[in-house]
């Protein structure tokens, strides 16, 4: 048994992703752009449930096997900004880790000792990590933020800042290490980026971050509240990124993708056009909605043994009750 939409789950991949094909190519030529050494930046903008992690997780996968680039994501959650050592620190592990996949600190057969590493990425045991990852003679200098890092964690001081200077020396030194096996930009996708305006300090430093950084590539997700209108802080912060807008669909063309793009393909003729052009409108071009609905047509599809999935009072309900829930 399968019911192909999904509406409590962000797509993961292109097969699932409906009407979004003008905003993938977009972020795809910026992406393409910083591969050739291009520096730009994206904030990927949109209201709730518009679609904005389930473009960043299709990113994810479409990316995730090229060699030339290193795909790191980051979901933000309210620890992780109040604190710029936890912030960093979840960077940093995040690429490494992403590295550690790749082979290129440890061999792949010690990926799955017990030591390995990652449990820095978990509990406060940063110096084990990075004891693995300079044993190994991949990085000749020696990171600094480690060290601060265990000496705010020793003194419980991780609310204060971290030199600028640390942090810049981090990101210098992974991008370089990474550069010497072939990966000519590291992309940070960091969904919850409304979560970056708690912290005005932060974006500072992020900002002068990206400022005096190449080979890197942010692909921050959010709402308008992602950057606070007149602000002197963030206007500067957001002029260093392409705002790509994640809109609800304007055309039935966007919704008829969305319903017909996951059916298999003996399926495709389950919703006539006009059915699609209903729940168009029902859906306010919302594709949440259009997933909610599609899997409420689907399922009564099935209950019913019918050929064909139609709009029917009982669905029309159902698709009311659930909105009202959620
Ligand atoms: N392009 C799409 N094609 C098919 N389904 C989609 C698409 N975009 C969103 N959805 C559906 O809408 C739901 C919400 O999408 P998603 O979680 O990606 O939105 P979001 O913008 O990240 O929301 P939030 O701001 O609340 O985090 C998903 O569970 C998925 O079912
Ligand atoms: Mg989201």
């Amino acid at each position: 048994m399968r019911n192909p939409y999904n509406f409590t789950r962000p797509a993961q991949e292109y097969a699932f992703l409906g009407g979004r094909d003008r905003e993938l190519n977009e972020i795809k030529y910026y992406i393409n752009l910083n591969r050739n050494g291009n520096n730009y930046h994206l904030a990927l903008q949109g209201n709730r449930a518009l679609g904005k992690t389930s473009l960043l997780n299709v990113v994810q996968n479409l990316y995730r096997n090229e060699q030339d680039m290193l795909i790191v994501r980051m979901d933000l959650n309210v620890d992780l900004v109040t604190s710029e050592y936890l912030f960093f620190r979840e960077i940093f592990s995040s690429i490494i880790d992403e590295g550690l996949k790749r082979g290129f600190y440890l061999s792949p057969s010690k990926l799955d000792h017990p030591d390995r590493p990652k449990k820095f990425l978990h509990d406060h045991n940063a110096p084990l990590f990075f004891h693995e990852f300079k044993r190994d003679g991949t990085i000749d200098e020696k990171l600094l933020f480690p060290d601060a890092y265990i000496n705010a964690a020793k003194q419980n001081k991780f609310d204060l800042p971290i030199p600028q200077p640390i942090v810049i020396e981090g990101f210098r030194t992974l991008i370089k290490s990474f550069s010497q096996r072939g990966t000519k930009v590291i992309i940070l996708l960091l969904d919850e980026c409304d979560l970056l305006s708690k912290n005005t300090a932060l974006i500072q430093k992020q900002r002068n971050i990206i400022d005096s950084l190449s080979g890197y590539m942010y692909i921050l997700s959010g709402t308008n509240r992602m950057f606070p209108e007149m602000d002197k802080i963030f206007s500067p912060f957001r002029r260093q990124f392409m705002t790509i807008k994640i809109d609800k669909f304007a055309h039935l063309s966007q919704a008829m993708e969305c319903v017909r793009k996951p059916l298999e393909a003996h399926e495709k003729s389950l919703f006539d056009d006009e059915t699609i052009g209903r729940i168009f409108s029902l859906s306010n071009g919302m594709p949440y909605k259009i997933n909610m609905l599609c899997h409420f047509m689907y399922e009564h599809k099935g209950l019913e043994g019918q050929n064909n999935c139609h709009i029917t009072e009982e669905i029309l309900k159902k698709f009311k009750e659930q909105l009202s829930r959620s």
